[in-house]
């Protein structure tokens, strides 16, 4: 089969990775980079591909079959619209725009022009998140009693040189980061239908918040905490105990325990633990911690694979534009929530 003409949006931190991905992949051919600061042409040239500063243009010239938008989260849906007009399917990172009307646009674009939505929350990609997902389908805990997530690592002090990150709207650890963590509970536990929050900006005084508490209820009934920190240095952020980004030191301590009502789990060290002899259970009888094998993969490249499964028509995308649309409104309940000090039961939850 013919490799799938693709083209990235946004040449900057994560579209130059996308580009690299593309180029090392059988599956597709990198045929151009767009973006509209124009110093970016020297990659392009790194890479030996066209560069346009215009997607109207690139798509006329290059005529992709897909395109990833790595853009900056408030132009995804303009960015997004002008591909669905000309039926470029589109793998949009995360999240997948900045409001809830921005991902409704998506939506409805996407749909008007029918052309395929790939929401980069990658982390659905990776075999440990899979594997966790399938235990817990499965019924391997028993019933999910809840879950318990630490993110806690040190953002280097010059990471806040960009001043964006250090104001409101759109910096911040929750909206940046916890996305991820979001996305995955859902995927993982099923829909949440109230979250509390509190955050706080008390160590580094910034506009945006540094440290978050949250508070999760699940439909299903399972409870859930979330401990975040960016200014804490610890080794039990998601990012340093899987090793899923080589960049990060990688600690293989465990970030996340789910408990159910037959055994519980600690991840990403895929240690199950649960009574030695089932007819004896209780706080004083021997437990056994068995070790879940899981083989590793770069969520990145798989689902670079799966965006071009997606354009073949294969396959259909695991996080559609409104699954995405959920994950965003969870994170953006949780921040009203820690802005009025209220309860807040997510836009969409359940349905839309
Ligand atoms: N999946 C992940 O783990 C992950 C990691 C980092 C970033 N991201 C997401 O990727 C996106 C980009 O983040 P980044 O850190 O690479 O940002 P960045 O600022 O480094 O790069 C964005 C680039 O997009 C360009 N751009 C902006 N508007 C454009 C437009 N309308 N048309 C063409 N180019 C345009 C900018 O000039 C810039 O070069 C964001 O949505 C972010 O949330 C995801």
């Amino acid at each position: 089969m013919k490799p799938e003409r693709l083209a990235v949006i946004g040449v900057g931190l994560i579209g130059v990775r996308h580009a690299e991905l593309i180029r090392a992949h059988e599956m597709c051919a990198l045929v151009g980079l767009c973006d509209v600061d124009p110093n970016r042409r020297a990659v392009a040239e790194r890479f030996g591909v066209p560069f346009y500063t215009s997607v109207e243009e690139l798509i006329e010239r290059e005529r992709p079959a897909g395109v990833v938008i790595a853009t900056s989260n408030d132009t995804h849906a303009a960015v997004a619209e002008i591909c669905a007009r000309r039926s470029v399917d589109v793998l949009i990172e995360k999240p997948i725009a900045s409001t809830l009307e921005q991902a409704q646009r998506i939506v409805e674009t996407a749909q008007a022009g029918g052309i395929q939505v790939l929401v980069g929350h990658h982390r659905r990609h990776n075999p440990l998140i899979q594997k966790t997902r399938e235990l817990i389908g499965d019924g391997a805990l028993g019933r999910l009693i809840g879950v318990s997530i630490l993110w806690a690592l040190l953002k280097p002090d010059d990471y806040f040189d960009v001043g964006w990150r250090r104001e409101q709207p759109g910096g911040g650890p929750v909206l940046i980061n916890l996305i991820h963590e979001l996305d995955s509970l859902r995927f993982l536990c099923g829909e949440i239908e109230e979250v509390y929050a509190r955050t706080s900006s008390a160590v580094r005084g910034f506009a945006v918040e540094d440290s978050a508490s949250i508070s999760l209820h699940f439909l299903s009934g399972a409870l859930g905490t979330l401990l975040a920190s960016d200014a804490a240095p610890a080794p039990w952020s998601y990012e340093a105990t899987t090793g899923e980004n080589p960049a990060y030191f990688r600690t293989h301590e465990n970030c996340y325990t789910f408990l159910g009502t037959a055994a519980s789990l600690a991840f990403p060290r895929m240690e199950l633990w649960r009574y030695a002899d089932s007819s004896r259970q209780g706080w004083k009888e021997p437990m056994e911690r068995l070790a879940v094998e899981v083989a590793g993969a770069d969520p990145l490249t798989r689902q670079l694979t799966h965006f071009c499964r997606v354009i073949r028509r294969e396959e259909t995308p695991l996080v559609d534009a409104q699954d995405a649309t959920k994950s965003l409104a969870l994170a953006l309940a949780v921040q009203e929530s820690a802005r009025t000090g209220l309860p807040v039961v997510p836009a969409l939850v359940g349905g839309g």
